[in-house]
């Protein structure tokens, strides 16, 4: 079986990570993230996925290369977004009759092996994967017949419009014919403009309860990171390379990295290689990236810091930040809830960076 990972976005929301690398192969507790989707692939018999990418496609080829987690990985390049069904088009020539289409962004352990039989059983000529969420509101709303006939598909619901918590969990099974449904070279999106002229023509829905997330804010992505440590989602069996002990205050922690004694971490966190944190820090449920260097008596909670970024003493920095990487945080300094610090930023000592709380 083939997967056709849609991995062009620019992952504009978990923007200063994603300047410089592509959401596909942000680390994600240590690991690049597709390898996690990858991983997942193989379980469920795939053997081959071809990667759609636009934005920094060749930094995704440069991390992943030409095989990893037993899978052949093949390229696709586009040189204007071609949108998710584009997208799909523009593999054409690699694709067999019946494949798999997924979001390149979601960290989930569904059973695909489950969908993919469901897809046979009703000869459709579309399946999507459906997951529950308390907030359709940002994702494709499905509505179904009891046998899973799909009836509508809203992507991106107005309020009133949300009488279901199920939506497209970004995993379908498609036949070769929707290919012929999608003109060539255009921008088409598979959800706004394909999936609603199939209602009616073989498009089915199947439900699956298994552990789902978006990883596309810097909120879900810390969430992200804290089930991978807490192994609230199945690896099958695969541990990242700096594996924790899945306990409640699991850190993993990449190599190279030293760490004061006097210095605090409270998990789940994840902390890259070659990192340095200093006396009396505390690092509080946070994301470091590799190289990051932070100062004695400073405090990181909730937040993420971006690979090489230099923190200062006595810096706080508070929930939901994001600092680029290369940035300097001079010392002194409270960067204050949901601050974003761009790439390569030098803040001097002191004062409050964003809206403070004090
Ligand atoms: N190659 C390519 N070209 N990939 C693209 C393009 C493009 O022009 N546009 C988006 N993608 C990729 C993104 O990188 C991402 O992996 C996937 O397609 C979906 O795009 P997002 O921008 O992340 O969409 P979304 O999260 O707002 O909504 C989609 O996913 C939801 C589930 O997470 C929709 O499919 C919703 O219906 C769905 O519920
Ligand atoms: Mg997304």
């Amino acid at each position: 079986m083939q997967a056709l990972i849609l991995a062009g976005g620019e992952g504009t929301r978990l923007r200063p990570l994603t300047s410089t690398t592509p959401k596909p192969v942000i680390p994600l507790v240590n690991r690049p993230f597709l390898t996690y989707m990858f991983d997942w692939l193989h379980r469920h018999g795939v053997n081959e996925a071809i990667i759609s990418c636009g934005f920094l496609a060749g930094k995704v080829r440069d991390v992943l290369g030409d095989e990893s987690c037993g899978l052949r990985l093949r390229y696709i390049d586009e040189d204007t977004p071609l949108g998710t069904a584009g997208a799909i088009k523009n593999g054409e020539r690699f694709l067999d009759r019946r494949f798999l289409a997924l979001n390149g962004d979601v960290l989930t352990d569904m059973d695909l092996t489950a969908l993919i039989k469901f897809h046979e059983k009703n000869e459709a000529v579309g399946t999507i994967a459906l997951t529950p969420v308390a907030d359709p509101s940002n994702y494709g709303l499905v509505r179904t017949r009891e046998d899973g006939e799909i009836l509508e598909f809203l992507e991106k619901p107005e309020p009133e419009q949300i009488d279901t918590d199920l939506i497209n969990a970004g995993a379908y099974v498609l036949e070769h014919d929707v290919l012929d449904m999608i003109p060539e070279g255009e921008n088409v999106s598979i959800e706004r403009q394909i999936f609603p002229k199939l209602v009616g023509k073989g498009l089915y829905a199947w439900e699956d309860r298994n552990y789902w997330l978006d990883i596309g804010t810097p909120e879900r992505y810390l969430q992200a990171t804290y089930d991978i440590i807490e192994e609230r989602i199945d690896s099958g069996g695969v541990t990242g390379p700096f594996g924790s002990d899945g306990g409640k205050d699991a850190i993993a922690i990449g190599s190279g990295t030293e760490v004061h004694p006097s210095a605090r971490l409270i998990g789940p966190a994840s902390i890259g290689s070659g990192c340095k944190v200093g006396p009396d820090t505390v690092i509080e449920r946070a994301v470091l990236l590799d190289g990051c260097l932070i100062g004695a008596n400073s405090l990181v909670r909730e937040s993420v810091i971006g690979v090489g970024a230099r923190v200062g003493e006595e810096v706080r920095i508070e929930q939901d930040a994001v600092v680029g990487s290369g940035a300097r945080i001079g010392s002194g300094r409270v960067v204050s809830s949901g601050s974003r610090i761009e790439e390569g930023v030098e803040l001097s000592e002191g004062a409050v960076v964003g809206k403070s709380d004090e």
